[in-house]
């Protein structure tokens, strides 16, 4: 039985207060017992506060990016070996908000991917189509195409230490929820990719569903065969949320 993940995205939100006020309430309301793991990726200007608030709380912390360079003269960057100095476990990398403002494309989401993974970070790759892509019948290419850049660059061995997230860029944000149906499909279409590179891994790898996951909706889409967990966006914001979708597992 794979363990699930539930990963709050905080997007380009908080300060030093408001960061400390939602990780108490996080500590506080964590059930000790949850059958679940937990994670909060935070901006980088306030990774090592959060790591520092996090300390002893078992909650995982994990940047939104990172660099495809290990260090030099790369201006703004931050890279892999600095999240882990601020005591990252996992980085989002290919989040569909970055493919869309930053260009960024498959082949430079494998190669952060490959940063993260060389310097011992979990990459939590990000896939998903927009709704014209969905529209016109393309989804299951779009996202495995988006997939298989990163495998094709990685290891096989890797799969151990990655994790998939599906995000329908349609969903993000917008209030409007794949139904666990439609995710399920897609996750068993990125599942089967991943079997045709190593079975037994496959069946271990966690992919998460992300677009407007709620307390409301949680439940239903956990509870579909081949969806792991979540990333959450706007709901991880909130304790009460984030907590409650913790709840759901
Ligand atoms: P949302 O964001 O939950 O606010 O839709 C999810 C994400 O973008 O990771």
């Amino acid at each position: 039985m794979r363990r699930k993940l539930i990963a709050g995205n905080w997007k380009m939100n908080g300060s030093f207060a408001a960061n400390k006020a939602l990780l108490s309430e996080l500590r506080a309301g964590l059930n000790p017992n949850a059958a679940c793991d937990v994670l909060v990726c935070a901006p980088a200007p306030y990774l090592a506060q959060c790591a520092d608030d996090l300390t002893g709380s078992g909650i995982f912390l994990g940047a939104q990016d990172v660099s495809v360079h290990g260090s030099g003269a790369y201006t703004g960057e931050v890279s892999a070996g600095m999240l882990v100095d601020c005591g990252c476990s996992y980085v989002i990398v290919g989040h569909s908000e970055r493919r869309a403002y930053h260009h960024e494309s498959n082949d430079l989401v494998a190669q952060k991917a490959l940063q993260a993974l060389s310097a011992g970070l979990h990459p939590i790759v990000c896939v998903g189509e927009t709704l014209e892509q969905r529209e016109s019948g393309q989804t299951n290419e779009v996202v495995s195409s988006q997939l298989q850049a990163v495998l094709d660059l990685i290891g096989v061995d890797a799969l151990a230490n990655i994790v998939i997230a599906y995000e329908p860029v349609w969903a993000i944000g917008t209030g409007k929820t794949a139904t666990p149906q439609m995710a399920q499909v897609v996750h068993a279409v990125l599942r089967q990719q991943l079997i045709a590179k190593d079975v037994d891994l496959a069946a271990g790898m966690q992919i998460l569903y992300g677009g407007s996951m709620k307390p409301d909706n949680a439940k239903e889409l956990l509870a579909m065969a081949d969806i792991d967990g979540g990333l959450i966006g706007g709901a991880a914001l909130k304790a009460a949320d984030f907590l409650a979708i913790v709840d759901a597992i």
